[in-house]
């Protein structure tokens, strides 16, 4: 299938596009009305994540009501740990919950690699996008980090420090790579099914990163990310890694694409880190969407200029927020389009 728009896809592998391209993270579910009408005609998120043709429908979405040059498959970092063996929840109000973790060996060894058949659903909900979106523009596919996933198989909901799975890190640190190889297979099996599926390009999500020191981050993180990259050669590859400033040059050393950038990296300092050969992807502060249009747009501008109108994709510096207007989502999206098509 030819796509009618591949924006995002040049930019990602560094060649020259008309105007920069444009998504956000998170832009599916969150904000719009729409899901939340899909949504309330199921149990809930995860029958949600778990009806293809549902989470296909709010996949597109986006794309139609917000004009973003790509989708990115609705799921959730989640179902890869669920896929090896934890069940989880997920609360409105109050994000997501395993009753069982990883304590020990015992439990590791019981878990399991996550195969085509665990996530069949994700691979099918591809599939159905794919067809429905007919080629009008790319599809995201995602994973999290194995650090991040490793914070909630081991800590079971969210945390404000993860600080039992950074003591595992140093009481520990046998266990947690081994539990870490295990994610990373998982991972990696599951990312490549994603592809066979369709997704046309993937991102990484480490949105943990920014909690470790850097020589931890590379030792636990950022070498099994580098294993994932240098295993998915089939399309473009995204890291976002949320806070790992110390890092950023060895991410810039890794074969991935494309490098994404929180709200707090310096753009200019961030490109001389990491080179002049990735792309690099962001960086708007998500709060900025809560001024007025017309600070959004001088906001949107301003990035835009630090970017300097190639090798790059224009996003937040993390996900949209869930109470955020609709209108100035759109607005960011609407002056990236405009202003990168007349610069
Ligand atoms: O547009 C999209 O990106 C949709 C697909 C998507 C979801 N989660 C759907 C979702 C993606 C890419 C994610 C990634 C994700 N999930 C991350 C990494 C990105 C980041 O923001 O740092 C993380 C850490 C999670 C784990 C998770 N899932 C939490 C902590 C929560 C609860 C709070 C919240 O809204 O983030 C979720 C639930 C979740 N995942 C929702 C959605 C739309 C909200 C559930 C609902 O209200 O229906």
């Amino acid at each position: 299938m030819e796509l009618k728009n591949d924006l995002l896809l040049r930019a990602a592998r560094g060649e020259k596009t008309e105007r920069t391209p444009v998504w956000i993270m998170r832009q599916a579910g969150r904000i719009l009305k729409e899901y939340r009408e899909v949504r309330g005609k199921l149990s809930g998120f995860i029958e949600l994540v778990q009806t293809p043709e549902r989470s296909a429908e709010v996949t597109i979405q986006p794309v139609d009501i917000l004009g973003v040059d790509a989708a990115i498959i609705f799921s959730d970092i989640l179902v890869v740990p669920e896929a090896m063996g934890l069940p989880y929840t997920m609360e409105e109000g109050k994000g997501p919950f395993f009753p069982n973790t990883v304590k020990n060996e015992a439990d590791l060894d019981k878990l399991k690699i996550a195969d085509e058949d665990s996530l069949g659903y994700v691979i099918e909900a591809i599939k159905v996008t794919k067809k429905e979106l007919n080629g009008r523009v790319p599809l995201i596919g995602f994973a999290g980090a194995p650090w991040t996933i490793f914070c909630y198989m081991v800590e079971g909901k969210g945390s404000k420090t993860f600080s039992y799975a950074r003591k595992i890190l140093y009481e520990y640190p046998s266990f947690a790579h081994k539990l870490m190889d295990k994610i990373t297979d998982s991972t990696i099996s599951y990312l490549k099914n994603q592809v066979a599926a369709g997704a046309d390009i993937v991102q990484v999500f480490d949105s943990w990163a920014g909690i470790l020191p850097a020589g931890q981050y590379d030792d636990f993180s950022l070498k099994y990310i580098s294993k994932i990259v240098d295993a998915i050669t089939e399309v473009p590859v995204i890291v976002f890694a949320k806070g790992a400033y110390a890092s950023r040059k060895s991410i810039g050393n890794t074969n991935c694409d494309v490098v994404g950038l929180d709200w707090n990296m310096d753009i200019a300092e961030s490109r001389s880190l990491i080179g002049p050969e990735k792309t690099l992807q962001g960086n708007l502060d998500p709060a900025a969407l809560y001024a007025d249009f017309e600070t959004v747009k001088s906001e949107t501008r301003k990035m835009l200029d630090q970017f300097g109108g190639s090798k790059h994709i224009a996003n937040l510096g993390h996900g949209v927020y869930p109470d955020m207007e609709t209108d100035k989502v759109k607005c960011f999206i609407d002056e990236v389009k405009e202003y990168s098509s007349r610069n």
